[in-house]
């Protein structure tokens, strides 16, 4: 049954159709934030607790308060605990009418009279205010509501999302259970395939897992293998813009003809060969030294081998199960960039092609990857994931971004993230550009941002008719990450510091 919260009153401005009072019912258990229900003409009067406010008429009088003061506490003289109340705001979310089994939503032309009950809204009305789903997406809870955030899949991650906060706020968190509850999906409701960029090994957890370990496939960033077959002149102009056109077009023709050698006589070739072949061909020097410098590049890098292919995507992306790309392993920035820029491409078009189920593809640390700075043709990775944003809906690949420094990150893929998760984040900037990028969140919201607690996040967009605030459910999954708490390397080093020192009394003894 619902708990009667408190009634409506008469003030200056209200009750109107936007919003009204209430004062609170002794013991009343309403706290601001929560979802309430009162009654009109119409029917049902939803709303939401935006304030509270506490008042006691004996303290109103500076003069009188101080006076009393001096002397002794006026509580001693006075019955003030009696004379003390509060009052709740509520902002009018809209009129609920019941048909069947479900709400529905329509526009309020009625205030609500003073002297009418507020209670608890009610579980189904607030799921269905929410537009939350029976089989959806199990994130958390509702706050201030003992309500399941269960929200639809589609809506969740068809338009992507994006998950924003300071480090530390728990995004990697999240995106642990959202995963988890991606993978658990049964085949009836639709499993689509997950690929993660993992920067810092977080997500190696779930290959350990007894159940989830069968469905996850790691492959670390020094295993990572394109074959020379899938070397294109596109995806060389990509990788090195700065070679001229006359560069591109040899380039293009030797690969051209050594594509045709490997056919005819079934012979496998690599990076060196291609320079070989470079070195040998007649145009001009500075031509040649350039597109030389790039082929060195190339081969430097250690991503290109004659035929071994890892992670083989066509066959490693399946329903209900996630490929981990753990890039903890690699320092070079570029090096990553290029790995997510090819594996994001072939994504793409492998999904257009519909060789591969509709994908979700998550990226960690988003702003390094599709920085809003760089230009995107010198950002290769910055160029797939913008195009991801833009058009991944129609073919059914999804994009995942998460962010710890939003206003480094591309303002095209966020714009294109109809849904954010924003959890904790104080700095000024990111506040002032998320209030400027996730359409629907008000200042209010925007305001209460700085003072989530960990695990604590506000889901706007496409997935929810209404912004909320959401505390995220625990991880079924295990964690484990790569990195270990600070105090522990610490003591680690100090032990090793101590043993070499012994270990060199003992070689001076001996020496001795
Ligand atoms: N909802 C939650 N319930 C319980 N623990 C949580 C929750 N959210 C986060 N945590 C814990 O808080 C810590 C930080 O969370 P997490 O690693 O997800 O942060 P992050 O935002 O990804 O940080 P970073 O930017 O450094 O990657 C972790 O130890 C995590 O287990
Ligand atoms: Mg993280």
């Amino acid at each position: 049954m619902q708990r009667p919260l408190g009634t409506v009153i008469s003030t200056d401005d209200s009750p109107t159709t936007l919003q009204y009072a209430f004062v609170l019912d002794e013991q009343s258990p309403v706290k601001k934030g929560q979802f309430v229900q009162t009654t009109s003409e119409e029917g049902i009067v939803f709303g939401y607790v935006s304030e509270i406010t506490r008042a006691n008429r004996y303290f109103e009088r500076a003069e009188s308060v101080a006076e009393y003061e001096r002397e002794t506490p006026i509580a001693t003289h006075f019955p003030i605990k009696s004379w003390e109340y509060a009052i709740a705001e509520v902002r009018v979310l809209g009129r609920m009418e019941k048909r069947e089994e479900h709400y529905f939503q329509s526009r309020v032309s009625l205030p609500p009279s003073p002297g009418t009950k507020v209670i608890e809204a009610d579980d189904l009305l607030l799921k269905d205010f929410v537009g939350f789903k029976e089989n959806g997406l199990l994130l958390g809870k509702l706050q201030n509501h003992d309500v399941e955030a269960k929200i639809d899949m589609t809506k969740l991650l068809q338009k992507h999302i994006a998950i924003l906060a300071m480090s530390g706020a728990g995004k990697s968190h999240s995106v642990a259970v959202l995963l988890e509850e991606l993978m658990n999906r049964p085949k009836e409701q639709g499993r689509i395939g997950i690929v993660i960029i993992d920067i810092h090994g977080e997500y190696i957890g779930f290959k350990q897992d007894p159940n989830y370990g069968r469905r996850v496939r790691v492959v670390t960033g020094k295993d990572i293998s394109i074959p020379f077959r899938r070397l294109t002149p596109q995806l060389f102009s990509s990788w090195f813009p700065d070679v001229s056109s006359i560069g591109r077009n040899e380039f293009s023709k030797v690969l051209r003809e050594m594509k045709v050698q490997e056919k005819n006589e079934r012979q496998l070739f690599s990076v060196t060969d291609l320079i070989k072949k470079v070195e040998q061909s007649p145009i001009l020097k500075g031509t040649k030294d350039s597109l030389l410098r790039a082929l060195y590049e190339l081969n430097l890098l250690r991503l290109i081998s004659q035929s071994k292919e890892n992670p083989k995507l066509r066959q490693q992306v399946l329903p209900g199960e996630m490929l981990v790309i753990d890039l903890s392993d690699l320092d070079d920035m570029r090096k990553k960039k290029l790995i997510v820029s090819y594996l994001a491409n072939r994504l793409f078009k492998l999904r257009a092609k519909n060789e591969i189920p509709p994908t979700f593809l998550l990226v960690e640390e988003a702003h390094n990857f599709a920085p809003e700075k760089a230009k995107a043709v010198y950002n290769p990775s910055k160029s797939i994931i913008e195009k991801i944003a833009r058009e991944g809906r129609k073919f059914g690949l999804a994009l995942g971004v998460v962010s710890q420094r939003p206003v480094n990150l591309s303002t095209t893929t966020l714009s294109q993230c109809n849904t954010h998760l924003l959890l904790r984040v104080t700095n000024p900037n990111d506040l002032k550009h998320i209030g400027e990028s996730s359409e629907g969140i008000d200042q209010r919201m925007l305001r209460s941002i700085t003072s989530l607690k960990v695990g604590e996040g506000i889901l706007v967009g496409e997935a929810v008719r209404y912004p909320i605030f959401i505390e995220i459910r625990d991880r079924k999954s295990r964690k484990m990450e790569k990195g270990r708490p600070l105090h522990e390397q610490a003591v680690d080093y100090e032990s090793n510091a101590n043993k070499s020192e012994e270990e060199q009394e003992e070689e001076l003894e001996a020496f001795l």
